[in-house]
């Protein structure tokens, strides 16, 4: 069965779409089969990071309505063989609880990964989305309004009974004087109150990368970073090696 996760932050914009597409890809790339289930209803994005909105006949509104078999919906990535998309809704919906048990049941035996790109804040879709799942990572920048917001998720999940949860600093500075006003990342760690998994570099080639719906380069910086974070993931021990 598959293991569900959530990616969540708080704080809108912070890069949980970034990192659900990127380490869903640096999984798949390492021989994993991994489903992305994007929960942000009326605002897609996954589409355009895997190069398939032209590929949408059904989406995460459809299985709602019961206008599709849960499998019509499965948008196969083109550059990544092991990696499967269902889009969220066009429109506006309530994804419950029920619709991701009922997805996850009908699709978890084909995944050994169920990644969850939830909406920002702290609201009933991602209380829904917690019920659901084994791993939570809340996603921060390093900014002290986001932080709190990751504090806030972090929280939400914990009460909804996710039992892993940890903290992915996105869009870090790679020059530490640029993290002012905080002094390190140890500030965001303990501002968050989660354990630390991945850092992720600010880097206007990952964000093309998202735009233009093709993979990491593999000389890139942060291809390094999700190769780390998946094998992190998958329980390997990969020292932080930076503060
Ligand atoms: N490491 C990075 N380096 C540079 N730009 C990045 C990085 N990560 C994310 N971005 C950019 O930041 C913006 C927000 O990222 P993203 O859409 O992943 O955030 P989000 O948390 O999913 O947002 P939302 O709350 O709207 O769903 C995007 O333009 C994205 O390309
Ligand atoms: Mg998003």
């Amino acid at each position: 069965m598959a293991k569900i996760i959530l990616v969540a932050s708080g704080k809108g914009g912070a890069g949980k779409s970034t990192v659900s597409a990127l380490l869903g890809e640096a999984l798949a790339f390492r021989k994993s089969t991994v489903l992305l289930l994007e929960l942000d209803s009326g605002l897609r994005s996954l589409d355009v990071a895997l190069g398939v909105s032209e590929h949408i006949l059904f989406d995460m509104g459809d299985i709602i309505r019961g206008s599709c078999g849960i499998k019509d919906a499965v948008i196969n990535c083109p550059f990544c063989p092991n990696l499967s998309l269902i889009a969220a809704a066009a429109k506006p919906v309530l994804v419950t609880e029920e619709t991701i048990k009922m997805i996850s049941r009908e699709l978890g035996d084909y995944y050994e990964f169920i990644i969850l790109d939830c909406p920002a804040g702290i609201g009933i879709e991602l209380e829904n989305a917690a019920k659901c799942a084994d791993l939570g990572l809340v996603v921060a920048t390093p900014d002290p309004s986001a932080i709190r917001g990751a504090r806030s998720a972090g929280k939400l999940l914990e009460n909804s009974g996710v039992k892993e949860r940890r903290l992915v600093i996105e869009r870090c500075p790679q020059k530490a004087k640029k993290l002012a006003p905080l002094k390190n990342l140890d500030e965001i760690i303990d501002g968050a109150e989660l354990q630390l998994i991945g850092v992720i570099w600010e880097d206007p080639a990952t964000r093309d990368s998202m735009d233009a719906g093709t993979p990491l380069d593999d000389t890139g910086i942060n291809y390094e970073t999700f190769r780390d974070l998946s094998e992190r993931i998958r329980g390997r021990y990969i020292p932080l090696g930076f503060k």
